[in-house]
């Protein structure tokens, strides 16, 4: 049987999606066989071309169950199951399903509070920090906010996946034949962490992040003087 891993969660847009391309490149680059299940019957499927992971459309429980069936099949695959927001019972579902379980959260007060409650309601699930800052006060205010969970459920965060912006790509309709590296590097050390939680069954923790820029657009150009200045507000150059 393949191995199946779910990304889900009650809260809109915390990456559950991105996270789920991300992780089925990833394990692709890593040669490892992926399919990206999508569940969500409020978004439309992606298309396979350009992937180096298949993609499925099982949008409806029954497409579900022949998904399952098929993976049932596929010995040495990982399938990767994408939730949906606010759908607590195809989360139950999902989670039945799943030998790994992981929720993304942001750095919000909101995102903290919603997977404090689905860690509660999953206690086999692992919370996962999703588009991590890497401005050094916005790190330092996300390490705050993580720090507020109980301790019981904190053990169960683990090391974020940070902001990359080039991980839209993998959501366009068409992927572009060539990933900047940016993307690649962060999705394969995503499916190799993945990869040594089920399969050498380690445990992985979150812990602080060296910020990778500054923390003031000040402190930015007095680190790289020749980086542009950003441009100011907008202003008309029309003639009235
Ligand atoms: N690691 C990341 N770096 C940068 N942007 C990201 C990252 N992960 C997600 N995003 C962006 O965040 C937004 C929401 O992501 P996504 O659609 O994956 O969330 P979702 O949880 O699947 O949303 P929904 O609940 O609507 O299904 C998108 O604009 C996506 O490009
Ligand atoms: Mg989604």
């Amino acid at each position: 049987m393949a191995e199946i891993i779910c990304v889900i969660g009650n809260k809109g847009g915390t990456g559950k999606t991105t996270l789920s391309h991300m992780l089925c490149h990833g394990l692709a680059l890593l040669e490892r066989r992926a399919a990206c299940v999508m569940t969500d019957e409020l978004r439309e499927p992606l298309r396979a071309e350009g992937r180096r992971y298949v993609v499925a459309d099982a949008r409806s429980a029954k497409a579900r169950e022949q998904m399952m069936d098929k993976l049932r099949n596929l010995p040495g695959w990982i399938g990767v199951l994408d939730g949906g927001a606010n759908r607590t019972d195809t989360d139950i579902a999902l989670y039945e399903l799943s030998n790994l379980v992981l929720l993304p959260f942001r750095d919000s007060a909101e995102d903290l509070r919603t997977v404090i409650q689905d860690l509660e309601r999953f206690p086999r699930a692992h919370a996962l920090p999703s588009q991590w800052p890497h401005n050094r006060w916005q790190l330092e205010a996300a390490d705050r906010l993580v720090a507020t969970m109980p301790a019981h459920l904190r053990s169960r965060v683990l090391p974020p996946v940070m902001a990359v912006s080039s991980s839209k790509l993998l959501l366009q309709a068409t992927v572009p034949e060539q990933l900047p590296t940016a993307v690649n590097n962060a999705t394969r050390a995503l499916a190799r962490m993945i990869l040594d939680m089920t399969e050498h069954k380690e445990s992985f923790a979150y812990k602080p992040v060296a910020p990778s820029m500054p923390a003031t657009p000040a402190a930015s150009a007095a680190a790289n003087p020749s980086a542009a200045t950003p441009p100011g507000p907008y202003q008309s150059t029309m003639r009235h």
